[in-house]
This record gives structure tokens, C-alpha cells and sequence, in this order.
């Protein structure tokens, strides 16, 4: 049976229409198309492997036939700051599906034991102050790819499975993922996103490196901000941007 049947019979809920394709540049750049021609919320784009996968911050995201590559095209009405809960009920449904042992490295990768097995990326359009569409990206590592990963991704870069998973073992993983992340997103304020998202946080207690900023990581507030408390004690609030363990010198 193909991956797409296995899912579709697993799949309890008719919110997703799901698409299947052997490779494509990125799901998110095509899933942004489908939203700006029309296409109703729910409308997903399953990839086996991508040929320009797009990461945050503007880099690529390395997606090789042994990853799984999708993007779920979504019509909710949030705010600029609301948007960025998209991203963190996706990366706590990825967690949840992954299991007890999954961390969520603040804002949005999914971490097992010590490496980065997922990255999400979200991307809205805006029709005024409130999103028109919405593009949730997520990207999976499901083995190391044969020739093991790229230089520069070696030290970060882990996967889910040690060995190749089976058909069944993927639609399952995608299944666990949808079906967590369609009852998220009805419930994107709902309290017990931030608990779960809190209480995976791989940051929590570790020194960090934001921009030019360092200190211990004590905890997340309910906007999804990081939360640094600095040298001298004070709690620096951070909105946005990439934390790195460990602390740099300057
Ligand atoms: C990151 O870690 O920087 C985010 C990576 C997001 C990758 C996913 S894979 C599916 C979707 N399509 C893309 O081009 N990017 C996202």
C-alpha cells in the first residue's frame, strides 16, 4: 500500500487534504502558492525529499530521501504575534508524536537525544492586521541520509529512527504529528500548549548566546518569549531570534 493510503486510512479527521510527491523545490514555497490561489485550510503537501528546502532565517534546510518533507496550508486570523503559536503547536505536536525523550529547543527544532531531528518554519501572508493564509513547514530526519550528513550540519543534525522505518512506521510518524497538530491549532490558546511546550523545553537551566546577550535560560512567558536572567541578575524578555548554548565571548 503507499504512503498516502496508509495515512488517509489512519488519518481520523477530514480537515486534511493530503497530496504526495516524490520530490519537489519546497512544500512551503508551493503550499504558499496553493494559499495565495485559494485553496482551502488543510491542504497539505508531503514531499520524500527537496531540492530547495527553505530554513529559517533565510538559510536552506538540507532534505535528502531520508527525511520526510511536508506543509500544512492554514486560514486562521492571528496577529502578527499570534502566528508564532502555528509554530509552537507544531513543534509541541511533533514532540508529543516523537515521545517522552523529544525537547523543543526554543522557538521552533525538535531535538532528540542531544541532535536536531525537525525543523519547522512558518510563513504568513497578511490581508491587514490579521493573517490571510498561513504555511506550516515541517521537515523530519528520519535516518542519517548513507553518505551520513553534511559537514556543517554533523555536530547538530540526529534522526528519529536508527534504522530505515518502514512505510507504515512514516504514515504512522505523519499521522501522530496531523492529528496532535489539528487539535493544537483549534486550541492555540489554550493553556496546556505552553505547559507542554515548558515542559519540553530543552533550554531550560542552560547558559545561552542571543545576539549579543548571555545568560541562564529560567523559563518561557506565555507569549512564547525566552526568558534570560543576565550577570547581574536582571530578566531579559526575548521575542525572536536564534539561541546558541553555551556562553560567547565578546
Ligand atoms: C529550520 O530548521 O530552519 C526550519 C526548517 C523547515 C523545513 C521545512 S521542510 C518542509 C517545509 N518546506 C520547506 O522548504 N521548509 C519547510
Amino acid at each position: 500500500m503507499d504512503i498516502l493510503t496508509t495515512i488517509k486510512q489512519h488519518l481520523n479527521t477530514d480537515f486534511f487534504d493530503l497530496t504526495v510527491v516524490d520530490e519537489i523545490d519546497s512544500t512551503n514555497r508551493v503550499v504558499k502558492q496553493w494559499g495565495k490561489e485559494g485553496k482551502p485550510q488543510g491542504s497539505v503537501l508531503i514531499a520524500r525529499s527537496q531540492t530547495a528546502g527553505r530554513g529559517r532565517l533565510g538559510r536552506s534546510f538540507y532534505s535528502p530521501k531520508s527525511g520526510i518533507y511536508f506543509s500544512i496550508l492554514l486560514r486562521p486570523h492571528l496577529s502578527l504575534k499570534d502566528t508564532m503559536r502555528l509554530t509552537t503547536a507544531a513543534a509541541v505536536s511533533v514532540a508529543d508524536a516523537l515521545g517522552e525523550q523529544a525537547k523543543i529547543k526554543w522557538v521552533n527544532d525538535i531535538y532528540l537525544h542531544g541532535k536536531k531531528v525537525c525543523g519547522i518554519l512558518t510563513e504568513s501572508a497578511f490581508s491587514g492586521e490579521k493573517t490571510d493564509y498561513a504555511v506550516v513547514g515541517i521537515g523530519l530526519n528520519l535516518t542519517a541520509p548513507d553518505e551520513g550528513f553534511p559537514t556543517e550540519l554533523n555536530e547538530i543534525a540526529g534522526a528519529i529512527f536508527d534504522n530505515t522505518p518502514t512505510e507504515e512506521q512514516v504514515a504512522h510518524l505523519i499521522v501522530e504529528i496531523l492529528s496532535r497538530f489539528e487539535k493544537a491549532y483549534h486550541n492555540l490558546f489554550d493553556a496546556t500548549l505552553f505547559e507542554t511546550y515548558e515542559k519540553r523545553n530543552l533550554l531550560q537551566g542552560k547558559t545561552v548566546t542571543v545576539g549579543t546577550l548571555s545568560g541562564v535560560v529560567v523559563g518561557i512567558n506565555e507569549d512564547f518569549a525566552l526568558l534570560i536572567k543576565g550577570e547581574a541578575g536582571q530578566i531579559h524578555t526575548i521575542q525572536a531570534g536564534e539561541a546558541t548554548i553555551g556562553s560567547a565571548a565578546f
